[in-house]
């Protein structure tokens, strides 16, 4: 982290869990114990049909909603999608793009992609833009390239002025959900290639005031090492979010003086 520069950010990612009762439950779990968060935003990102009850929920909570995906086109005849302006009115502040798990079993391409974050940006929504590799990929040595093009690419067209609004979420497929975390030196050293691809699209400026987060198997007991490196700001977390105590004790992690 370096809060002088940029904000730290944990997220949650529920993913395809939980309720609308399930979701009050929560919301009640955690502000009972939520800490007073002077250093960090603290986000959950909850299936489309929960942003409701969830922002209902979290009301008197600095707790921000964020949803999980969403179209590109404004409006019209695309049945079962949910455009960046219907999350925007129901108080959705961040939207998860381009997470692995819409790659890999709905066939998210970079170029889709790039469509949501132009489309998200219009809208006034955060974009919390993911981007990671397998471990194919890693084991073949093309990890640092392949980042260097799903940034690239996320971000063509995007003024610098917009990329502020912007998040970036450094999630390594094989350690997404499989317990295996990168370690701290594999993810900051990802995290830093990140910034630096920025630095060159951008300029040192803005580069230093986008926030990098990290995500895979994040857990109460690997956060604090994680959160110190420099080039991570934060966290995207799917498991350990869903519970209330976990996810606490990693926005603690976030939230030291
Ligand atoms: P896990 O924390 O369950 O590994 O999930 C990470 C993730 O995919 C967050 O978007």
């Amino acid at each position: 982290m370096n809060r002088r520069y940029r904000k730290t950010v944990i997220a949650g990612n529920w993913k395809m869990n939980k309720n609308a009762t399930d979701t009050k439950k929560f919301a009640e779990e955690l502000k009972a114990i939520m800490p007073k968060t002077k250093w960090c935003e603290v986000v959950v990102c909850v299936p489309a049909v929960n942003i409701s009850t969830a922002a209902r929920a979290f009301k008197d909570a600095r707790v921000a909603i964020g949803a999980q995906n969403m179209y590109y086109e404004p409006a019209g005849a695309f049945t079962g999608e949910v455009s960046a302006d219907m999350l925007k009115n129901l108080g959705v502040k961040y939207v998860i793009l381009g997470h692995s798990e819409r790659r890999q079993y709905f066939g998210e391409t970079d170029v889709i992609v790039n469509k949501k974050v132009h489309a998200a940006l219009e809208a006034g929504l955060h974009p919390i833009i993911c981007v990671g590799e397998s471990l194919e990929q890693r084991e073949m040595g093309i990890t640092m390239e392949l980042i260097a093009l799903q940034v690239k690419s996320a971000l063509y067209n995007v003024s610098a002025d917009k990329l502020r609004k912007c998040i970036i979420a450094y999630e390594p497929i094989w350690a997404i959900g499989t317990g295996k975390t990168a370690t701290s030196e594999q993810a900051a050293e990802v995290c830093t290639a990140i910034r630096t691809t920025i630095r060159q699209l951008y300029g040192a400026r803005v580069a230093r005031s986008v926030t990098i987060q990290y995500g895979g198997s994040m857990k109460p007991s690997n956060a604090a090492e994680l959160l110190a490196q420099s080039d991570i700001d934060g966290g995207l977390i799917g498991g350990a979010a869903l519970k209330a105590d976990d996810f606490v004790a990693i926005i603690n992690a976030a939230n030291q003086d």
